[in-house]
Protein backbone atom coordinates (compact mmCIF):
# COMPACT_ATOMS: atom_id res chain seq x y z
CA UNK A 1 0.00 0.00 0.00
CA UNK A 2 2.82 2.46 0.97
CA UNK A 3 5.14 1.63 -2.10
CA UNK A 4 1.99 1.62 -4.17
CA UNK A 5 1.41 5.41 -3.08
CA UNK A 6 5.04 5.95 -3.38
CA UNK A 7 5.43 4.55 -7.05
CA UNK A 8 2.19 6.48 -8.21
CA UNK A 9 3.55 9.44 -6.72
CA UNK A 10 6.73 9.51 -8.50
CA UNK A 11 4.17 8.42 -11.55
CA UNK A 12 2.91 11.99 -10.99
CA UNK A 13 6.45 13.49 -10.56
CA UNK A 14 7.71 12.13 -13.48
CA UNK A 15 4.57 12.53 -15.69
CA UNK A 16 4.43 16.30 -14.73
CA UNK A 17 8.21 16.81 -16.20
CA UNK A 18 7.06 15.04 -19.70
CA UNK A 19 4.82 16.28 -21.78
CA UNK A 20 1.87 14.79 -20.57
CA UNK A 21 0.61 16.88 -18.48
CA UNK A 22 -1.48 14.63 -16.18
CA UNK A 23 -0.80 11.57 -14.79
CA UNK A 24 -2.67 8.65 -16.51
CA UNK A 25 -6.05 7.37 -16.02
CA UNK A 26 -3.95 3.62 -14.84
CA UNK A 27 -1.45 5.59 -12.28
CA UNK A 28 -4.37 5.98 -10.13
CA UNK A 29 -5.51 2.76 -8.40
CA UNK A 30 -8.16 0.90 -9.69
CA UNK A 31 -8.49 2.94 -12.69
CA UNK A 32 -11.87 1.49 -14.30
CA UNK A 33 -13.61 2.48 -11.28
CA UNK A 34 -16.47 5.04 -11.43
CA UNK A 35 -14.30 6.72 -8.50
CA UNK A 36 -11.10 7.09 -10.64
CA UNK A 37 -12.82 8.33 -14.00
CA UNK A 38 -14.44 11.09 -11.49
CA UNK A 39 -10.90 11.52 -9.95
CA UNK A 40 -9.30 12.37 -13.26
CA UNK A 41 -12.22 13.57 -15.44
CA UNK A 42 -13.03 16.51 -12.70
CA UNK A 43 -10.12 16.56 -10.39
CA UNK A 44 -7.70 17.36 -12.93
CA UNK A 45 -8.98 21.04 -14.34
CA UNK A 46 -7.82 23.59 -12.40
CA UNK A 47 -4.33 21.23 -11.25
CA UNK A 48 -3.45 17.89 -11.51
CA UNK A 49 -5.79 15.26 -10.11
CA UNK A 50 -4.15 14.24 -6.69
CA UNK A 51 -3.80 10.38 -5.42
CA UNK A 52 -5.92 9.53 -2.95
CA UNK A 53 -3.09 8.51 -0.90
CA UNK A 54 -2.41 12.54 -0.60
CA UNK A 55 -4.86 12.55 2.43
CA UNK A 56 -6.06 10.16 5.26
CA UNK A 57 -8.93 8.78 4.65
CA UNK A 58 -10.87 11.17 7.41
CA UNK A 59 -9.41 14.47 5.42
CA UNK A 60 -10.85 13.88 1.60
CA UNK A 61 -14.20 15.09 3.16
CA UNK A 62 -13.64 18.65 3.73
CA UNK A 63 -11.31 18.80 0.83
CA UNK A 64 -13.92 17.66 -1.40
CA UNK A 65 -16.15 20.19 0.56
CA UNK A 66 -13.56 22.91 0.03
CA UNK A 67 -13.16 21.83 -3.96
CA UNK A 68 -16.95 22.32 -4.27
CA UNK A 69 -16.90 25.36 -3.16
CA UNK A 70 -13.67 26.49 -5.52
CA UNK A 71 -15.34 25.36 -8.54
CA UNK A 72 -18.53 26.95 -7.82
CA UNK A 73 -16.90 30.60 -7.32
CA UNK A 74 -15.07 29.48 -10.73
CA UNK A 75 -18.46 28.70 -12.44
CA UNK A 76 -17.37 24.78 -12.95
CA UNK A 77 -20.03 22.37 -12.80
CA UNK A 78 -20.67 20.80 -9.41
CA UNK A 79 -20.33 17.17 -8.33
CA UNK A 80 -24.04 15.43 -8.32
CA UNK A 81 -24.45 14.60 -4.71
CA UNK A 82 -23.95 10.87 -5.93
CA UNK A 83 -21.13 11.84 -7.27
CA UNK A 84 -19.53 13.33 -4.33
CA UNK A 85 -20.31 10.05 -2.65
CA UNK A 86 -18.74 8.00 -5.15
CA UNK A 87 -15.84 10.00 -5.22
CA UNK A 88 -15.45 10.29 -1.87
CA UNK A 89 -15.60 6.15 -1.04
CA UNK A 90 -12.58 5.85 -3.82
CA UNK A 91 -10.40 8.58 -1.77
CA UNK A 92 -10.91 6.80 0.94
CA UNK A 93 -10.27 3.41 0.38
CA UNK A 94 -7.37 4.11 -1.58
CA UNK A 95 -5.85 7.01 1.31
CA UNK A 96 -2.63 7.22 2.47
CA UNK A 97 -2.68 4.56 5.89
CA UNK A 98 -2.85 6.89 9.22
CA UNK A 99 0.31 6.56 11.42
CA UNK A 100 0.07 5.59 14.55
C1 LIG B 1 -12.31 25.11 -9.85
C2 LIG B 1 -10.92 24.67 -9.74
C3 LIG B 1 -10.68 23.38 -8.97
C4 LIG B 1 -11.19 22.15 -9.20
C5 LIG B 1 -12.14 21.72 -10.31
C6 LIG B 1 -10.62 21.27 -8.20
N1 LIG B 1 -9.75 21.96 -7.41
FE1 LIG B 1 -8.57 21.17 -5.96
N2 LIG B 1 -7.70 23.00 -5.66
C7 LIG B 1 -8.10 24.18 -6.26
C8 LIG B 1 -7.36 25.29 -5.68
C9 LIG B 1 -7.51 26.75 -6.07
C10 LIG B 1 -6.49 24.73 -4.72
C11 LIG B 1 -5.49 25.47 -3.81
C12 LIG B 1 -6.23 26.13 -2.64
C13 LIG B 1 -6.83 25.13 -1.69
O1 LIG B 1 -6.14 24.19 -1.25
O2 LIG B 1 -8.03 25.27 -1.38
C14 LIG B 1 -6.72 23.29 -4.75
C15 LIG B 1 -6.02 22.38 -3.98
C16 LIG B 1 -6.29 21.02 -3.91
C17 LIG B 1 -5.57 20.07 -3.09
C18 LIG B 1 -4.32 20.39 -2.27
C19 LIG B 1 -4.70 21.04 -0.96
C20 LIG B 1 -5.07 20.01 0.07
O3 LIG B 1 -5.90 20.32 0.94
O4 LIG B 1 -4.55 18.88 0.02
C21 LIG B 1 -6.18 18.86 -3.24
C22 LIG B 1 -5.78 17.54 -2.60
C23 LIG B 1 -7.28 19.05 -4.17
N3 LIG B 1 -7.31 20.37 -4.56
C24 LIG B 1 -8.16 18.06 -4.55
C25 LIG B 1 -9.19 18.23 -5.49
C26 LIG B 1 -10.16 17.22 -5.83
C27 LIG B 1 -10.25 15.83 -5.21
C28 LIG B 1 -10.93 17.74 -6.83
C29 LIG B 1 -12.12 17.09 -7.52
C30 LIG B 1 -13.29 16.91 -6.71
C31 LIG B 1 -10.46 19.09 -7.09
N4 LIG B 1 -9.41 19.34 -6.25
C32 LIG B 1 -10.95 19.93 -8.08
C33 LIG B 1 -9.02 24.30 -7.27
C34 LIG B 1 -9.76 23.26 -7.83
Amino acid sequence: MRMAGFAGAMAMLLAACSERPQPAARDFPDPDSAGAKLLTSRCGTCHVAPLPSAHVASGWSAVLHRMQMRMRSRGYPLLAEEEQQVLLEYLQAHAAPVVK
